[in-house]
């Protein structure tokens, strides 16, 4: 029976197979009205009611067959939101089946929708809707039984006066004599609530592969165009090393800078950050990262949100197997080392005894949003990297990913679930001396275990050693009042992704004085640069040194990204900096409307603001 903290349904009772949604995507009022039709099934015997989980949604009417049905909505949960209990008025034995269908609008505390005024998109003209449900919003948007452990299909009619995509297949649209066109799609594969989504814009397609066209406002279709074209590469590569692509399109959408991730593994559309277009393709491992989703987390799904890690560690290990094959395995190990100091800085974020720094942590009673960090990505990698060595390497260990992805796929497991495959897998395909190995492990401390993980994986350093050696020159030189050994030769070899991990080393060391990090500025030009990876971790460094002068532009990027990696970041850095608090107030409370709700959440907490 699934077990799910962070749901209020009666998931012991009941299933739902199948959602179909009717809704009308209104601009003015800003609301999704319309109805929502759950095909539900009993799991058990004597069903009486049916529990669904919502957060802020106004309840219209609740039918069965045409007949009203008797609901009550439950004073709010601070965390889940109000229970809605449905009374469906008869008894369902197990396997019985009923369609019961919610009227319904959402209100504008909904916390998974942002809805853009024109002035906040690129194109300036029209408004925007899009949503993003993970971890626990679809609820806001959809009265759901709102848990990863129930997968359904899903159709919807959603009548828009600008073009509607969502996480499923278009199948077909429909003028309307006010204007507004319906929508169309559908989902085939079964998959949890936190991936419906859907966006809302002036969006042009253009092709980028036989399964992909990218979405975007046609002021940028050019740039995504050519930034994406390694997409089919990508979902190619995913299918040699696990299973063919289950979802039919593989799409992207380039949302507006308020999106607040850098991807979203939404199925048939992945939701991209506009900060991904760098010009220089150098940030698409987010994309690899996303298409290593289509199979870990979309087709095999974590039960709750204790085993994040199921979905991310392991998609982070798929990506980098992908990035390995496609640009070489230094690239990937390289990869692993970025991912290595994000998990160190995870932890000194926490605390190193914090629960939410285990691999499994305890999420009950708490949001799931306050758990999130690199840790589940990262410690979750580092234990599956450790097993592939620990084991006999990729020839024994990629069968078997394969084979976790063959065993579990439609399914919604838990890390008990995940270890006894692992288990069976190695003793039927190797014998009891993978057994043997398996039983070396020290399972307690990877998996309860708070801090850093218990082993140490080495990675190959190729790509890392230039950005030491010039971090350390400049480290070197911190006593000397102008030093005389540098020059923009010093980087003009550098990969992008070099710059960041000079810039972390640099980051690592007590501070520069400021007139060394003015001359760095000016020999390699960083307060212009456009990528924002780099210019995050530059701005990083000038917070940790309360560079001052940089105050400014730290402020017009965290108010003009809104992706959390680098907002949130910054606004806490500048929050904790000498004489930056105040300014990383303001500039967080002048520009609230920018940031989606999830952001703005999550940054008032940081900030000292929330309610
Ligand atoms: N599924 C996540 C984003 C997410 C996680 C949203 C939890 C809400 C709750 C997505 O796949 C992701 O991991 N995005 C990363 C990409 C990176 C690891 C390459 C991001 O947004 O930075
Ligand atoms: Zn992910």
């Amino acid at each position: 029976m699934a077990y799910d903290p962070n749901s209020q349904s009666n998931l012991d009772e009941v299933k739902t197979s199948h959602i179909h949604l009717n809704l009308a995507v209104d601009f003015v009022a800003k609301t999704l009205a319309g109805s929502a039709e759950l095909d539900i099934e009993a799991i058990a015997n004597n069903v009486s009611k049916l529990i669904l989980d919502t957060s802020f949604i106004a309840i219209h009417s609740v039918t069965l067959g045409g007949a009203p049905l008797k609901y009550t909505l439950a004073d709010r949960h601070e965390k889940y939101g109000s229970a809605l209990t449905i009374e469906l008025g008869k008894t369902l034995a197990k396997g019985d089946k009923a369609k019961v269908v919610i009227g319904y609008a959402t209100t504008d505390e909904c916390t998974a929708c942002q809805w853009l005024a024109p002035s906040q998109t690129v194109g300036k003209k029209h408004p925007y809707l899009f949503t993003q449900c993970q971890a626990i919003h679809a609820r806001s948007m959809v009265p759901c039984q709102d848990s990863p452990s129930i997968k359904l299909t899903y159709s919807a009619d959603i009548n828009a006066p600008l073009r509607a995509v969502m996480s499923a297949v278009a199948t077909g649209e429909e003028k309307q004599a006010n204007g507004t066109t319906t929508y169309k799609f559908h989902q085939k594969t079964r998959m949890p609530s936190y991936l419906i989504a859907l966006a809302v814009g002036n969006l042009e397609g253009r092709e980028i592969g036989p399964r992909s066209t990218v979405w975007t406002e046609p002021e940028v279709i050019e740039a995504a165009a050519w930034e994406f074209v390694d997409t089919e590469s990508f979902i190619r590569t995913g299918e040699e090393l696990l299973t063919p692509y289950d979802w039919g399109r593989y799409d992207l959408l380039v949302l507006p800078a308020s999106f607040p991730y850098g991807g979203m593994e939404n199925p048939c559309l992945t939701f991209v950050t506009p900060s991904l277009l760098a010009g220089d393709r150098s940030l698409v491992d987010v994309v690899a990262h996303e298409i290593a989703h289509s199979w870990m987390g979309n087709l095999v799904t974590t039960e709750n949100w204790e085993h994040f890690w199921l979905n991310e560690g392991f998609t982070v290990f798929v990506e980098r197997k992908i990035l390995g094959r496609m640009q070489g395995k230094e690239h990937a190990e390289f990869s692993a080392i970025i991912g290595h100091k994000a998990m160190v800085e995870s932890v000194e974020m926490y605390g190193k005894d914090h629960p939410f720094t285990a691999l499994r942590p305890c999420l009950r009673g708490e949001d799931p949003d306050d758990a999130f960090s690199s840790i589940p990505y990262e410690k979750g990698f580092n234990l599956l990297y450790y097993l592939e060595k620990h084991l006999g390497g990729p020839e024994v260990f990629e069968p078997y990913v394969r084979a976790h992805v063959q065993e579990f796929a439609g399914r919604s497991i838990n890390t008990d679930d995940w270890k006894a495959f692992l288990y069976s897998f190695m003793e039927k395909n190797f014998g009891q001396e993978k057994v043997d190995l398996l039983n070396k492990v020290d399972w307690e401390a990877w998996l309860a275990g708070t801090g850093m993980p218990p082993v140490e994986n080495k990675f190959d350093d190729t790509l890392a050693k230039a950005c030491n050696c010039l971090c350390k020159k400049w480290d070197h030189s911190r006593n000397v009042e102008k030093p005389t050994e540098f020059s923009p030769k010093d980087i003009e070899e550098f990969s992008p992704t070099q710059k960041v991990v000079f810039l972390e080393r640099v980051s690592e060391l007590d501070s520069l004085p400021h007139s060394h990090l003015e001359l760095m500025d000016n020999l390699y030009g960083l307060s212009p640069v456009r990528n924002a990876e780099i210019k995050f971790r530059w701005h990083m460094i000038c917070l940790k040194a309360n560079y001052e002068k940089m105050y400014p532009a730290v402020a017009e990027f965290a108010s003009t990204m809104g992706r959390m990696k680098f907002c949130r970041s910054l606004l806490r850095a500048l929050y904790l900096a000498k004489n930056g608090a105040e300014l990383a107030r303001t500039t967080f409370k002048e520009h609230r409307a920018f940031y989606h709700p999830i952001a703005a959440t999550m940054i008032a907490k940081d900030l000292g603001l929330a309610k």
